[in-house]
């Protein structure tokens, strides 16, 4: 057993946001993994452990009930409870045995740094159907888009021209022909940014994994807009974060939740999308965007302020970006994902020079730099103009393919259906009566070959479940009717499926 007693070892902090059995169950699965407690090592009683680590009872029973599910530990009536022998079984350490699923996990779990798993955020889609239903999943631009011969013949002179330049590893920060493009594009928006405050990633994903790296450490408290693109969440704020919620109604973000920040004061960043945002397709008014800058300038909270749909305006005139407004406080990220494709995996982050040179470090610690080649060919797009004319035609038709969605919902859906005409972006937000349950909807037209994102995807907390994104962006105008018309129909047979909206815990 273990010197001084399993009670020094357990680590518990009150002051952090997770539950406290979760916390128990952490400090015993790491002395298992680490073999500090070794297989056959008898447990303290819950009553016992409870009485010398100074919690309930039941806390210490949540927690050794959650390990004996995985296997890490056993109860035997009478005898107490015992570490697991969680050796590599024999028939697992020769290569052509193929262990079955379970002894795996067992040999696994206990190694993970995050020991519990990362719950999904996207729900089960019917794999079977990919490629034949008509989808309002995704809101990137379909493939067929591409300007895949304007693209070659820039890949095709970086290699004949260019090919020094792309041939050797290159700096962090990436391509410097491309950075200065960037500063050029930007400064037409009225960001008024240098090589040096930019930094080439492989997409705002990994432009806000960075960007945790170095602002939020484990139980730091951060907020985001709820619902929000769960990969923000994912990437921004790990289960060990305090995630606040700052909640979006029909006029964008509402504001008010600052007042009990002022209190708190322990928000180390605020993660906003302010154009079109993802799901709900609102842009936040200009107002809003100052009051936003004004609170947390007064409280010295760095804004990330992703602008990934920010090139996709349909109609009315752009609004200034948080960037342009407040340069000193505010991280800009962006991408070419959803302007041209996301398989490129190439984005940026503007960012004041001391943040820059912190991002520059972990992303050489990360993967040293993104791919040369990509970025001197996308150099290449936009120094032949070819970027201007791409977004030129997307725009048209996207705009042709918003238009027929809007007309199909307005027609197909039921008069108490709500949403607003996104004015750019790739998708509509639509809120039904709110006995419906999203999820079922999404199971019915999947049998008919519809696919949608379900609005409770979109939630890290208290999730709504009327709700559904339909990206516009990957159908034809065709196809989109047909779409909706099968959504449509589903929803006027409402009464047969419709239920009560079940509590059930958040997805992310
Ligand atoms: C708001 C938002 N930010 C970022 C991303 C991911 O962007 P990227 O492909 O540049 O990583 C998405 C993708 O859907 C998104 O909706």
């Amino acid at each position: 057993m273990l010197k001084g007693g399993l009670p020094m070892f357990i680590q518990i902090d009150r002051t952090a946001h997770l539950p406290i059995y979760l916390q128990i169950e952490d400090s015993l699965r790491k002395l298992i993994a680490q073999g500090t407690l070794r297989p056959g090592d008898r447990l303290p009683s819950t009553r016992q452990l409870a009485g010398q680590v100074g919690v309930n009872r039941i806390t210490v029973e949540a927690a050794f009930n959650k390990l004996e599910a995985d296997g890490l530990i056993n109860s035997h009536v009478g005898r107490g409870t015992f570490v697991n022998h969680l050796s590599f079984p024999a028939e697992m350490r020769s290569a052509p045995a193929s262990p079955d699923a379970e002894s795996l996990a067992r040999l696994w779990g206990p190694l993970f740094v995050d020991l519990r798993p990362a719950p999904m955020s996207l729900p089960a889609l019917n794999m079977h159907l990919a490629g034949k239903a008509i989808s309002f999943v995704h809101a990137a631009p379909a493939s067929d888009l591409f300007p895949a011969a304007e693209f070659r013949r820039c890949v095709d002179y970086v290699l004949k021209r260019r090919a020094h330049d792309v041939a050797g590893l290159g700096s962090s920060d990436g391509l410097p022909s491309l950075r200065s493009q960037l500063v050029r594009w930007f400064a037409q928006s009225g960001i008024e940014t240098s090589e040096d405050e930019v930094i080439i990633t492989t997409g705002c994903q990994q432009s806000m994994d960075l960007i945790r790296r170095i602002l939020v450490g484990p139980g730091d408290a951060l907020m985001m807009e709820n619902p929000t693109y769960p990969g923000a969440v994912a990437a921004l704020a790990p289960s060990s974060s305090e995630r606040l919620e700052l909640p979006v109604n029909q006029g964008g973000p509402d504001l008010r939740v600052f007042g009990s920040l002022s209190a708190r004061n322990t928000c180390r960043l605020i993660y906003v999308v302010p154009n079109f945002h993802n799901p709900t397709g609102l842009s936040m008014p200009l107002e809003s965007r100052r009051q936003l800058l004004t609170t947390t300038g007064e409280l010295r909270i760095p804004v990330v302020e992703d602008d990934v749909f920010g090139e996709l305006r349909y109609t009315g005139p752009a609004v200034p970006s948080l960037k342009s407004l407040c340069p000193h406080l505010v991280i800009y990220i962006g991408s070419f994902s959803k302007m041209l494709s996301p398989s490129l995996r190439l984005g940026w982050i503007i960012a004041p020079r001391p943040v820059a040179r912190r991002l520059n470090a972990v992303k050489q610690a990360c993967d040293l730099h993104t791919s040369l080649l990509v970025q001197a060919a996308m150099d290449e797009f936009c120094r032949r103009d070819m970027l201007h004319r791409h977004l030129k035609r997307v725009r048209r038709v996207f705009l042709k393919r918003r238009d027929a969605m809007a007309e199909a919902v307005h027609h197909e859906f039921p008069s108490d259906a709500r949403w607003e005409l996104p004015k750019g972006g790739l998708s509509f937000w639509v809120s039904l009566h709110p006995e419906c349950d999203t999820e079922e909807l999404l199971r019915l037209a999947q049998e008919q070959g519809v696919q949608f994102l379900p609005g409770s995807a979109f939630y890290f907390r208290s999730p709504l479940y009327n709700s559904l994104r339909l990206s516009f962006a990957a159908e034809s105008e065709a196809r989109i009717r047909d779409g909706i018309r099968i959504l449509g129909r589903l929803l006027a047979s409402r009464n047969a499926w419709a239920e009560r909206p079940r509590p059930r815990p958040a997805i992310m």
